[in-house]
C-alpha cells in the first residue's frame, strides 16, 4: 500500500502509523497534512480556541530529570502568585473573550497549596460569569499528580478540564526521564481517576527525548487512543542547561529538525487516528522554528494558549531554556496570536469553553 491507500483507510492499525511516522518526502508530508486538515475539518470545525495561561507557581514536589523547574534545580527563584493576581488575570482572559483559561504550575500537595487552588477556581467562577459566559470561564487545572478526594474538590469547586501529560507511555523511557519513586503506573491511574470524576482530560507526550524512537511514538499515540482522553497537548523535548539532562544538548541540536517534524507529524497522526478530541498547538513548536505554532495548526491541531502569566515572574517560569513571549505583554501576545492564527488562514472563536467535540460524543454514547 502507498501513502495515498493508507491515508484513505477508516482506522489506522500501528503499522499504518509506523509507515506514516517514517516518511519525509514533501509529497508525502504534505499528504499527511492535507488529511489531517480534513479530518480536522469534519470533525471539530476549523476554528481555533484559545485558552489563556497563567503559571501561577514554580514551586515544586516533583524532580523530573527534564524539568527546568524540578525541586533540586537551586538557581531556580521560587514564586507564588497571589490569588487576586491570578483571579484578576481570568477577568481580564474573560473580557477579552477567550472563554477558557489554564492554570499551571509546580506539582505540590500540601493542604494550604489545594487550599489555594480551590479557592482561585471557584473565585474565577463566581467573577467571570457574564451575558456571553452564562457559566464563567472555563477552567483547565495543570497541576499535576493529586489525590481523588483533592480531583474531586477541584471539579466540584468548577473546573472541569484537567492536563496530565504522561510525557511517554513506555516504562523504560519513562523510568529513564523520572526519579523512581514517580512511576508510569501512578500517572495513568490519575488519568483513570480523572476521567471517573468527570473532568474532561488531556495528556501528551515530549518528542525527541533521548532513546526515544519512532515506535514508541506510535505506541504513544496509541495509549491516548486506548485510554480515551480528550484532549492532546505535546511537543518537542528542549533541552535545559539547569538538569543533569543538559549532557544532551549536542544531540539536541543535531536533532532539531528530525524533532520538529516529527512533533507535526505526531500533531497530524494524532488527528488522524482520535479524531475528535482537542489538540494544541504548543508554544515549545516555537521555541524551534519562529512559525512553528502556526505549522502545528496547519498539522491538525485547534487550540493556542495565549501567555496570561504576568511578565516579572514569567523567566522564572522556565520548563525548557529559550521559551518564546519571555517579555510580551498579555496584550502584545493577542495581537501576536491573531496575526499568526490568521497567517494560516484559520479564525478564533470567542466567548465559548470550546471543549472538544470527543467529549459531548462520549457523553451521548454513555
Ligand atoms: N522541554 C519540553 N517540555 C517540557 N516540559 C517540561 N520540561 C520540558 C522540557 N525541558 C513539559 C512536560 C510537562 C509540561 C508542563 O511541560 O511535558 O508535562
Amino acid at each position: 500500500m502507498n501513502t495515498k491507500d493508507i491515508l484513505e483507510k477508516k482506522t489506522l492499525e500501528k503499522e499504518d502509523l509506523l509507515y506514516l511516522v517514517k516518511l519525509r518526502g514533501r509529497q508525502d508530508i504534505d499528504a499527511i497534512k492535507n488529511k489531517a486538515q480534513e479530518v480536522l475539518l469534519s470533525k471539530c470545525g476549523g476554528k481555533v480556541y484559545y485558552r489563556g495561561l497563567v503559571e501561577f507557581s514554580n514551586i515544586c514536589s516533583s524532580d523530573c530529570f527534564y524539568c527546568g523547574i524540578r525541586k533540586s534545580n537551586t538557581a531556580v527563584n521560587r514564586f507564588m502568585l497571589d490569588s487576586e493576581e491570578v483571579v484578576e488575570a481570568a477577568k481580564w482572559c474573560a473580557e477579552q473573550g477567550y472563554g477558557s483559561i489554564v492554570l499551571q504550575s509546580g506539582e505540590r500537595s500540601d493542604p494550604p497549596f489545594i487550599n489555594y487552588v480551590e479557592e482561585v477556581v471557584r473565585q474565577i467562577k463566581k467573577t467571570t460569569v457574564s451575558d456571553k459566559l452564562s457559566a464563567g470561564l472555563g477552567i483547565t487545572l495543570c497541576v499535576g499528580e493529586q489525590s481523588r478526594e483533592t480531583y474531586r474538590r477541584f471539579y466540584k469547586a468548577g473546573a472541569h478540564r484537567y492536563l496530565l501529560r504522561i510525557e511517554s507511555s513506555n516504562p523504560q523511557l519513562f523510568a529513564s526521564i523520572h526519579p523512581p519513586r514517580q512511576t508510569l503506573q501512578s500517572r495513568i491511574r490519575c488519568l483513570e481517576i480523572l476521567k471517573e470524576e468527570g473532568f474532561q482530560v488531556g495528556t501528551g507526550v515530549m518528542i525527541g527525548l533521548p532513546g526515544q524512537n519512532l515506535e514508541h511514538l506510535v505506541d504513544d499515540i496509541l495509549f491516548f487512543r486506548d485510554i480515551d482522553v480528550d484532549m492532546i497537548g505535546m511537543g518537542p523535548y528542549i533541552v535545559h542547561s539547569g538538569t543533569d539532562m543538559k549532557v544532551y544538548r549536542e544531540a539536541f541540536e543535531e536533532n532539531l529538525e528530525e524533532n520538529f517534524i516529527r512533533s507535526l507529524l505526531m500533531i497530524a497522526l494524532t488527528r488522524l487516528t482520535l479524531r475528535d478530541v482537542n489538540i494544541a498547538a504548543t508554544t515549545a513548536l516555537q521555541t524551534i522554528k519562529e512559525n512553528g505554532r502556526e505549522q502545528g495548526l496547519d498539522f491538525g491541531a485547534n487550540v493556542i494558549m495565549p501567555q496570561l502569566t504576568p511578565v516579572n515572574v514569567r523567566k522564572d517560569y522556565m520548563l525548557y531554556e529559550d521559551k518564546p513571549c519571555i517579555d510580551e505583554s498579555k496584550e502584545q501576545c493577542r495581537s501576536c496570536l491573531e496575526r499568526r492564527i490568521k497567517s494560516v488562514g484559520r479564525e478564533v472563536a470567542l466567548d465559548q469553553w470550546g471543549d472538544s467535540p470527543h467529549y459531548a460524543r462520549k457523553k451521548k454514547r454513555d
